[in-house]
């Protein structure tokens, strides 16, 4: 089975432009490609949204803070187009860098406050990017709804309130991440690591699952900081950027259970930047 690639927004917009004359819905699911199962999963819950479902395939330059990222990030088209077949996507849509931002592309979207902080900190110009791209691919895609993943958990703050702030006419669906056996979030990142490093990996899942288990259980975040970073230590981890914990509402920072909350943690591996979040919930008292 053989699926239809598209590389411009005007050959997207006729696609699109027929599906909706014969009065279908249309779900979108961006990535950046390198797919794993965890896009796949998005892509399943897309066929359950619309009738008809757009993947995209985008390796954003304007998001990546750092060139040796960006040249590192895995490129492997012909093998995502050979997973989405099989799987009821109607449309891949693969534009080139010039498609995407031609000459005198000038404009940037900035989205203040739930940016800050977190990858926000660490990766300037990352969220800007992003927006950026996410705002263009909604607009060009004209998708009803479109998905993302929980495992970049800020990026999806950063997506809600774009598109409630610039009016635009989609529904953002979020699905909780998906992981290996051992726990380790998946990630496109993940083909980077060696075998040691892909062993060590999972202990920043486990680390942050025991840290919410305690903070579920009443402790306060600022009292584990240093345990958490000791255990990844011991686990081979580099340094870690951060480890925070912010309520799921406003996105503030908390300290504590007392509303729900995100623990969140971005660490390094060797030279691979790894990040990961888990919900925490208070363990109700009797
Ligand atoms: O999550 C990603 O893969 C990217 O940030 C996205 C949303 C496709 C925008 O480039």
């Amino acid at each position: 089975m053989s699926l239809a690639i598209v590389r411009t927004p005007a050959d997207l917009r006729a696609a699109v432009r027929a599906w909706k004359a014969a009065g279908d819905t249309v779900a979108v699911v961006p990535t950046m490609g390198a797919l794993h199962a965890g896009h796949l999963a998005l892509v399943a819950a897309a066929r359950r949204e619309a009738g008809r479902v757009i993947v995209t395939l985008f390796v954003n330059p304007r998001q990546f803070n750092n060139a040796g990222d960006l040249a590192a990030y895995p490129r492997t088209e012909e093998e995502d187009a050979a997973k989405l077949a099989p799987l009821g996507v109607d449309l891949l849509y693969a534009p080139g860098v010039e498609a995407m931002y031609p000459p005198g592309f000038a404009t940037t979207i900035s989205v203040a406050g739930v940016s800050e902080g977190l990858c926000g900190a660490h990766r300037p110009g990352h969220f800007d990017g992003m927006a950026t791209v996410v705002a263009k691919l909604l607009l060009q895609t004209g998708a009803d709804v479109a998905l993302f993943g929980e495992k970049d958990y800020q990026q999806l703050q950063v997506i809600r309130r774009l598109t409630r702030d610039l009016d635009l006419p989609v529904r953002i669906v979020a699905c909780p991440t998906v992981r290996e056996a051992d726990g380790l979030a998946m990630s496109s990142r993940n083909l980077r690591l060696d075998a040691q490093q892909r062993a060590a990996a999972p202990a920043l899942a486990h680390v942050l699952s025991a840290t919410a288990a305690e903070i579920a259980a009443g402790a306060a975040l600022s009292r584990l900081r240093a345990d958490a970073g000791h255990a990844l230590a011991e686990a081979g981890f580099g340094p870690v950027e951060y480890l925070e914990l912010r309520a799921e509402d406003d996105f503030s920072v908390v300290d504590d259970a007392s509303r729900p909350a995100r623990l969140l943690a971005a660490a390094w591996l060797g030279d691979v930047r790894l990040i990961d979040n888990v919900p925490v919930r208070a363990i109700p008292r009797p």
